[in-house]
């Protein structure tokens, strides 16, 4: 088969990363016998430098007809004026509304080789970690109204949460999936103690769960949440939230698996379109010195495999091989620990290639 995916480097290590992800590809492409191709875009920093707009109109056209985006990093210290009216960050804002990527999942997955890498205590961490967060991306204070006005001569500002009916289903529903697909357990995080926004999801979630008799549900305030992350991670299996407490919650979860530059993640919509990137950002202060780690970027190609492309096994192989790279001990400067052997990005690259090779 002949799969047509959109690559948007963007910028500081994206370029890098994204490049060993490729060699994989091509890898299993050999293997398998499938064929990619690659429309290379712009979007980011570097489209604001050379077009001056964060996602040029091109860029949007080629991500809308391709099979898969897969997408390295933007942003960097050169664009980060939060109050600039043209941001980096726009571009993935954009790219997840105009095509309606409303889920975004977020494996947090500490292997068993990393298990030193948790901040956590071992009795804590016990045998690793295996949490899916499945963030709505599409609606809530990330797309809602704002403003900036002046009250009374005195300068406010506002956001707001919104979600109706339709959102919160779908995105409950691919919850609902998720945990029956793994341990049927799943979490609903929500601030209906006071949000009328949460109140009316965890409703939702509710009436839904009839539908779902075998998956186990249970209702998290956020602050609870958050708590419960460090204290007990073990206790999740999916987590399913709205668009801005996923955000939050899955940074603190990365962190609790100990290496950012490990996890992946898909934003999903209707269709089998899809967009993977790694959830780490573009680490300014490292790149182009050839030492980024590019597992979080491969790991997500492999999803890109499994999601958009039902190449379930294909998807396997790359994650049993990121695996095995780490049984071997070997390690980029992110994840390095006293006595593992400590590799650059290429070198990374490459010793996934020849796990898959073998
Ligand atoms: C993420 C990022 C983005 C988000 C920013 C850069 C817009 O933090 O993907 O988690 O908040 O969604
Ligand atoms: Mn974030």
């Amino acid at each position: 088969m002949k799969y047509n995916v959109a690559v948007i480097p963007g910028d500081g290590i994206g370029p890098e990363v994204i490049e060993e992800t490729i060699k994989v590809l091509k890898i299993i492409g050999e293997k398998f016998g499938h064929r990619f191709d690659y429309e290379y875009v712009l979007a980011g920093g570097c489209a604001i430098d050379k077009e001056g707009t964060p996602l040029p109109e091109e860029t949007l056209e080629i991500c809308k007809k391709s099979d898969a985006v897969l997408l390295g990093a933007v942003g960097g210290p050169k664009w980060d004026d939060p109050t600039a009216k043209i941001r980096p960050e726009q571009a993935l804002l954009g790219l997840r509304g105009a095509l309606n990527l409303y889920c975004n999942l977020r494996p947090a997955v500490l292997y068993a080789p990393l298990k030193n890498e948790s901040p956590l205590k071992d009795s804590i961490v016990k045998d690793g970690i295996d949490i899916c967060i499945v963030r709505e991306l599409t609606g809530g204070i990330y797309f809602g109204e704002r403003g900036l006005e002046t009250v009374d001569g005195v300068k406010s500002a506002y956001d707001t949460e919104r979600y109706n009916v339709k959102e919160i289903t779908r995105i409950a529903k691919i919850g609902f999936e998720t945990a029956m697909k793994r341990n049927k357990k799943l979490t609903s995080v929500d601030k209906a103690n006071i949000l009328e926004s949460s109140r009316l999801w965890r409703s939702v979630v509710n009436d839904m769960a009839k539908d779902y008799p075998e998956v186990e549900v249970n209702h998290l305030y956020v602050d609870n949440a958050a708590m419960q992350l460090v204290k007990d991670p073990n206790q999740f299996d999916v987590i399913v939230t709205s668009n801005i407490f996923g955000d939050i919650l899955s940074d603190e979860a990365s962190m609790v698996t100990g290496s950012i530059g490990m996890l992946p993640s898909a934003s999903l919509g209707e269709g089998t379109l899809g967009m993977y990137e790694p959830i780490h950002g573009s680490a300014p202060d490292i790149a182009g010195k050839g030492i980024a780690n590019p597992l979080a970027t491969i790991l997500s190609a492999a999803m890109m495999l499994r999601y958009s492309f039902s190449l379930d096994e294909e998807a396997k192989v790359i994650e049993n091989a990121v695996l095995a790279v780490l049984e071997d001990g070997y390690r980029t400067g992110d994840i390095m620990t006293e006595g593992k052997k400590k590799v650059g990005t290429v070198e990374m690259g490459k010793l996934v290639c020849k796990k898959i090779e073998a």
